[in-house]
């Protein structure tokens, strides 16, 4: 059943489906027409719905995906799902981790480390932004994972204040100058995932890994994912969409 204060996916179609929060007295507005709110109450998930207009809607249960890219506000680049879930799964990151994040930028990453490290983990998120900080506090906040993350103001080329992680995620433009810090912060063996959008640093990644010596099972993964138009009529992949995101870099650390 749907209570008051719960999240929402308001399905019209591809276009016109919006994350909202049901709130009795509000109103969401469509080009379609618009749903009063406080009518969603009591219904059950997956229900239809009409709008002023009659026209049909359906009341989903937002995925973590929708709620990251309908109702988060975006302050930076930030990473998508088809590079996380990859990035995810290479880092066996699972209930109980403990993870270092850098940088947090809108908290795309942050959230999904958070969903899967679970009430037992925790992210330590570093940001020298403090905008962004602000930014990714509210947004994971708003999805009711804030209590898993702990996110500093900090330049984390300055330093890792934790130890003894399971992962160490890195997505900012000199991962390179962080590498000095794992020794003391990462447990042997661990991943160190880093994503990074141009060749000029996967270059400069694999000079520095040359040099620190340290990092093995070295892979540089490009994730592509072609979306296809749903219609029966006509059958094909999109003619518009994101055509370019990064490169994903996965090792491991050793232990000297
Ligand atoms: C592309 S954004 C990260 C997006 C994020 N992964 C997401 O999915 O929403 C890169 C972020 O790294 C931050 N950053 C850059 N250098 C940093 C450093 N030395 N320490 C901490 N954060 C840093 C930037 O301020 C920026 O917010």
């Amino acid at each position: 059943m749907i209570s008051e204060g719960d999240l929402v996916l308001v399905y019209v179609d591809e276009r016109r489906s919006r994350v909202v929060r049901v709130v009795k007295d509000k109103t969401l507005h469509t080009d379609r027409g618009y749903l009063r709110l406080g009518e969603l109450v009591g219904l059950e998930w997956g229900a239809k719905v009409r709008l002023s207009t009659g026209v049909a809607a359906y009341v989903l249960k937002p995925t973590l995906t929708d709620l990251m890219l309908r109702l988060f506000r975006r302050a930076t680049q930030v990473i998508y799902p088809k590079d996380i879930a990859y990035m995810i799964l290479q880092s066996n990151v699972g209930e109980g981790s403990r993870v270092v994040e850098a940088g947090v930028g809108t908290g795309f990453l942050t959230a999904v480390l958070a969903w899967f490290v679970g009430r037992s983990g925790r992210v330590y998120g570093y940001e020298i932004n403090d905008e962004y900080v602000k930014v990714a506090s509210v947004n994971l906040e708003s999805v009711g994972l804030s209590d898993r993350v702990l996110i500093k103001n900090k330049d984390i080329t300055q330093g890792i204040d934790e130890s003894d992680l399971d992962a160490v995620f890195l997505d900012m433009p000199n991962p390179w100058d962080v590498f000095p810090h794992l020794g003391s912060s990462l447990k042997p063996s661990s991943p160190v995932i880093m994503f990074v959008p141009s060749v000029n640093q996967v270059l400069r990644v694999l000079e520095h890994v040359k040099e620190f010596r340290r990092l093995v099972n070295v892979n540089v993964s490009e994730i592509i994912l072609r979306e296809f138009q749903t219609c029966p009529d006509a059958l094909r992949p999109k003619s518009v969409g994101v055509t370019h995101t990064g490169y994903i870099i996965t090792s491991r650390l050793t232990k000297e």
